[in-house]
Formats: structure tokens, sequence, C-alpha cells
């Protein structure tokens, strides 16, 4: 059995249909900081199957250790974590706290119950911001917020951990960009409040919730003048953690991977694309640079490809069909 810990998240919940659908038996873990109880029946909904949940949250040793004497866990998947960057910059003992005493917190149980096999949600954010695009996972890490510093001391953990036995083994999987949602438009993006990503914000101008993007700067580098991200399908990134799991749980090896399209694009093309995917037009402003943003970084996508034979399927059109109909379906997301 695999447990997911953020499992109602975005990604948890796309990679959980995922899983369900390869065969493998799973128990969700989430404390609903920042998700809906609706995704766990829209998640029997969609794969026919019963969802074995447990909520609780990733500090509390009493209930994982419950959860592993109750159950055969052969690997986990962590999800669970605080991942809003600006908010971090806010609050950053709330970020510090959540994501590395939960770490530390689960893994200490893992270890006491000799589970071994760790699947870890990283991001781009770890590589230093001055490295040269596309980014390779042998590049010099660094980060600019207090979120991107938990994802590289997560890393800086497990790699000690693995040092100290060799009987771990990790995955380190570096997310670009995920958008996109489940293609039955029943599971997708939900973020509270004002959208920090862009893919949220265009879709709730989308459908109105909000009256026009701010486009933040018009004089980068790039070929437009706008940021360039590598998006990913939420889809594609949910099928490379089955890969990993597979991975992990065959070859018996650790691995640190790129989960990127492997393409930039910048904010006016995903615009572009979303229009013409939604037939919706979405007004926007050019507005000053948010402190932070960098120009432009893609992910070099091809040790994904080498080692867990993974590359992506959707196209950044169909990206934004699927992140329309989730919206356009859901105006209000898991609470309608
Ligand atoms: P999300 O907020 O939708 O999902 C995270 C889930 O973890 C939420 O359901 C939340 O309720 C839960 N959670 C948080 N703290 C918890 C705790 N202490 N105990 C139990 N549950 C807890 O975010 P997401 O986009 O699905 O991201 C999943 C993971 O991927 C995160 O670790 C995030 O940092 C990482 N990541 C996300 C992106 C992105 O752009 N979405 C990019 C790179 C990496
Ligand atoms: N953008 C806008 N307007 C908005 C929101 C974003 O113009 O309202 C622009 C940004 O300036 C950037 C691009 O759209 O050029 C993408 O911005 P996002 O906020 O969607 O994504 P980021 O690349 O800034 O960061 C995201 C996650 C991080 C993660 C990183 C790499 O938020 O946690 O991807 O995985 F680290």
């Amino acid at each position: 059995m695999i447990l997911l810990t953020g499992a109602t998240g975005y990604i948890g919940s796309h990679t959980w249909v995922k899983l369900l659908e390869t065969g493998y038996e799973v128990i969700g873990l989430d404390n609903f900081s920042n998700s809906s109880q609706h995704v766990i029946d829209r998640i029997e909904k969609i794969t026919n199957k019963k969802a074995l949940f447990i909520e609780a949250d990733v500090q509390d040793k009493f209930s994982l250790s419950d959860l592993f004497k109750k159950n055969q866990i052969e690997g986990v998947i962590h999800f669970a974590a605080l991942k809003a960057v600006g908010e971090s910059v806010q609050r950053p003992l709330d970020y510090y706290s959540n994501n590395l005493n939960g770490l530390l917190n689960l893994l200490g149980v893992l270890a006491r119950f000799d589970c071994h096999n760790f699947v870890l949600s990283s991001s781009a954010t770890v590589y230093h911001p001055e490295n040269p695009i596309p980014y390779v996972e042998g590049m010099p890490l660094g980060s600019t917020s207090p979120y991107g510093w938990t994802k590289y001391m997560s890393e800086q953990i497990l790699r000690d951990l693995e040092a100290s036995n060799p009987e771990w083994r990790i995955a380190y999987l570096r997310y670009f960009n995920p958008v996109g949602a489940h293609p039955s438009g029943l599971i997708g993006e939900d973020p509270r409040g004002i959208p920090n990503n862009l893919m949220p914000f265009v879709t709730q101008v989308a459908v109105g919730k909000r009256k026009e993007l701010s486009i933040f700067g018009g004089d980068w580098p790039t070929h437009d003048g706008t940021g360039v991200r590598d998006y990913i399908h939420v889809q594609d990134l949910a099928r490379g953690h089955v890969r990993a799991i597979d991975y992990l749980l065959n070859q018996k090896k650790s691995l640190t991977v790129n989960l990127g399209a492997g393409k930039g694009y910048s904010v006016l093309d995903l615009v572009k694309s979303f229009e013409k995917a939604s037939g919706q037009k979405i007004p926007y402003q050019i507005v000053d640079r948010r402190s932070g943003d960098i120009a432009a970084f893609y992910a070099d996508a091809s040790l994904a490809d080498e080692l867990l034979d993974w590359r992506i399927e959707f196209d950044l059109d169909a990206m934004c069909h699927d992140s329309w109909r989730w919206q356009s379906n859901n105006p209000n997301g898991f609470e309608d």
C-alpha cells in the first residue's frame, strides 16, 4: 500500500487517481488546511473505487504511528506542505515549521516501521536563480524564498538520511509549473482566496470571478517581454509519480529528476492558448514586475525520459482546455 500525504490537494488528488487506476492500493492523508473533503467523493466517482483516507496532520506522530501499525505501507509520496511563495515571505516560521517538522516527523515514523521508499515533492525553485536555462539536475542549488528553502532543506535532509543508511530509496521530483485538471472536470486546482499562480487567476477571470489579469512585467528579456515558464499538465505530472514509485520498488535505487515539459511559454502565450481553448476573452493589464520573479526558466526533461521512460503527453492547448473545463464546471471550486 502507498501512503499519500497531502492527498486531497491539487497534485495529490490527481496522483491518487492515477495510482488507483494503475492498480496500487492507496491510503490518503490530509489535514485539509488547503483542500476540501469533497475531493474524496470525486476520486471515488472517477475511479469507481473506495478511497481510503485518514484526516491527520503529518506533524502528529501518534496518528502516523497508528496508521503504520494498521496498514502495510511500502512507500510514501509526500505532498503535504504549505506552498505559497509570497505567504512564505510573510510567515517564514509557519513554512519552516510545517514543511520541515512535518517531513522530520514522517521520516522518524517511516524509520521505525522500516518503510524506506519515499517520494519528495520538490520544485524547480531549488535551482539557483542564476543558473542558465534549461535547468539540469546537476546544477547548483539555492533559493529565493522561505518556501523554496524548505524544499532545498528537505532535499538535504533526505540526502543525509540516504548517506546514513543505504536502505533508503528516495525520488526527488522537481516539478516545474503544474496546470490543467483531470479530463472528467471533477477535480482540479482550487486555491483559497486570491490565486497567486497564473493559470488559476486566468480561469477565474474567464468565469467572471475576477475582472482582469495583471501581467507582472512586460519588459523581461523574453520573446514578448512577459515571463517564461515550463507548464506541465497535472495528468502528466501524476503519471510521473506512478513511474517514480515503480522505479523505487523495482530498481531499488534513488533518483533526482525534473518533471517538466522541457519547453518555455510566456504569460501571453498561455493567455492566447487559453482564449482559443475556452472561447473567452481574458482582459489584462501589464503591471510592474512581481518581486522575486525571474525572466525565464524551463526544464531539461531528458533524465526523466531516460530513467523513468516518462515524457509529456499533453501540450499547452490541452492544459488550457482541461483547466477551463474544471473551472467552468465548478466556478466555486469544490464548494459548489
Ligand atoms: P496543495 O496545497 O493543493 O496540496 C497540499 C496538501 O497538503 C493540501 O491538501 C494541504 O491541506 C495538505 N497539507 C499541508 N500541510 C499539511 C500537514 N501538516 N499535514 C497534513 N496535510 C497537510 O498543493 P499542491 O499544488 O498539490 O502541491 C503539492 C506538493 O507539491 C507540495 O509539497 C508543493 O510544495 C509541491 N509543489 C507544488 C508546485 C505547484 O506549483 N503546485 C510546484 C512545485 C512543487
Ligand atoms: N504571473 C502573472 N500574473 C499573475 C500570476 C503570475 O503575470 O497573476 C506570471 C509570473 O510573473 C510568472 C508566470 O506568470 O512569469 C508564472 O507565475 P506563477 O506564479 O504561476 O509560477 P512561478 O513560476 O512564479 O512559481 C511556481 C510555484 C512555485 C514553484 C515554481 C516552480 O508557485 O512554488 O512554480 O515549480 F517553485
